[in-house]
């Protein structure tokens, strides 16, 4: 993803007084990395925890405390930086913290400027196990909830006080992932259904073997994570991969190229985009023995047979669905491609060659070319996630003209 994603954006993070306050100034570190403006604002409480210099070193910005702080940067400080915030964290939120934002007390500088603040709101609760089960902390926490402010489930492990439960608050890197799914990208999929394919089919020959590609799931998994960023509600049907799964998004693990065919069957009809960049397999053996094959001498064979195919089988129900394939070629791209395209009766396939240099199976980057009814089009190199949202573009582009069409059609029934 694009190094300064958060330039131009503002966050800030209310720190309260928890353990967990020295962990803030990693994720702190984070969003500035990323090109965040990032402001932190103070308990008294938390900084017997970490002290603000901490925080100014990182964020280049005054660390508040003091409501009634003389030494201030905005006009009405909390009002100024509520105003200023793209989104508002609070990270760990004490039991205290959470009931005062609840009850709508404002008697120090994090919880006056979370109340002047018309943001996007998250909390992240962090506590013993006994405090954050207690009823006044979970009804405070759903009264939170029906004021539109989310709440970042607890994570369960050992907590500073030597209990195991839940409580504690998760890494910054989830923390991370939270404030990115708010605020890093345009929301020009919000309310649309998505559902990708992607990695490898493993079909099995016998309990111990199996055939396979190279396929790593990279590029569709940077279509998912984009996507799920663009505010779509996700669903990735996955072969078996390496890497790590997109957060916020549904994921429906497979193995073969069957499973794979079954889950895509459940969940086409209520997707308005599929796109498919798995590499299925077209052959699976047509038995799989139930005992490991044992060696024998000289030449053996399996007999395969072929799998359904999912792309094409979709296609002939598609409705108003937006379908995208993928073509991996190693000669003729282009003229191979094209069939596909037209074989399969896809709005949009995606065709890179595996032979050129940042294309191809595990690199982090792809060389595409974008291939529809009417033109083709290649895209430079580029990181799969930059090339993930260069099909998403052209996708939601394709998705509004075909409603747009069929509004124009619904309207001349009408008239
Ligand atoms: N595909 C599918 N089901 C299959 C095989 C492929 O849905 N059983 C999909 C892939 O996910 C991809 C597209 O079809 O989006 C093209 O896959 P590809 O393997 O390149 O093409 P094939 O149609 O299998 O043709 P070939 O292997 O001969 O190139």
């Amino acid at each position: 993803m694009e190094d300064k994603i958060l330039k131009g954006k503002t966050v800030v993070l209310g720190v309260s007084g928890s353990i967990a306050a020295y962990k803030i100034a990693n994720l702190a570190s984070m969003l500035v990395k990323k090109g965040a403006d990032v402001h932190v604002i103070m308990t008294k409480n938390a900084c017997n925890f970490i002290h603000p210099i901490t925080f100014e070193t990182l964020t280049g910005n005054k660390c508040l405390v003091d409501t009634f702080d003389r030494n201030f940067e905005f006009h009405v400080e909390h009002v100024s930086l509520a105003k200023k915030a793209d989104i508002f964290v609070v990270a760990p939120a004490s039991a205290n913290v959470i009931g005062k934002i609840a009850g709508g007390i404002g008697d120090d500088m994090l919880t006056t400027t979370i109340m002047a603040a018309k943001c996007h709101k998250m909390i992240s609760p962090a506590m013993n196990t006994n405090m954050y089960e207690n009823p006044i902390v979970q009804n405070n926490i759903e009264k939170l909830k029906e004021y539109g402010y989310e709440i970042i489930t607890p994570a369960t492990g050992y907590l500073a006080c030597g209990d195991t439960g839940t409580g504690k608050m998760p890494e910054p890197e989830v923390l991370l992932s939270y404030i990115l799914k708010e605020i890093a990208m345009k929301k020009d999929l919000a309310g649309k259904k998505v559902l990708v394919t992607a990695g490898a089919t493993r079909e099995r020959i016998d309990p111990v073997r199996f055939i396979t590609n190279y396929s790593t799931g990279k590029m569709g998994y940077a279509l998912a994570k984009i996507a799920m960023l663009r505010g779509a509600d996700v669903t990735l049907v996955t072969g078996k991969t390496q890497i790590k799964k997109p957060d916020f998004v549904r994921i429906i693990e497979v193995e073969s190229a069957g499973e794979m065919f079954d889950a895509v069957d459940e969940e086409f009809d209520s997707n308005q985009i599929v796109i498919m960049s798995a590499a299925v397999a077209d052959y699976k053996p047509k038995e799989e023995a139930s005992e490991k094959i044992k060696k024998k001498d000289g030449q053996t064979s399996i007999i395969l047979e072929s799998t359904k195919d999912i792309l094409a089988t979709m296609s002939a129900r598609k409705k108003n669905q937006i379908l995208c394939g993928f073509s991996m070629e190693t000669e003729n791209l282009i003229e191979n491609s094209i069939a596909k395209l037209e074989k399969k009766n896809l709005d949009l396939i995606c065709a890179n060659n595996l032979k050129v240099e940042g294309a191809g199976f595990g690199t982090d980057t792809n060389v595409v070319t974008l291939i529809s009814r009417n033109w083709h089009k290649e895209l430079p190199k580029k990181s799969k996630e930059g090339v993930a949202a260069d099909i998403l573009d052209m996708l939601i582009y394709m998705y509004n003209q075909s409603n747009a069409k069929e509004r124009d059609a619904d309207e001349k029934v009408y008239q």
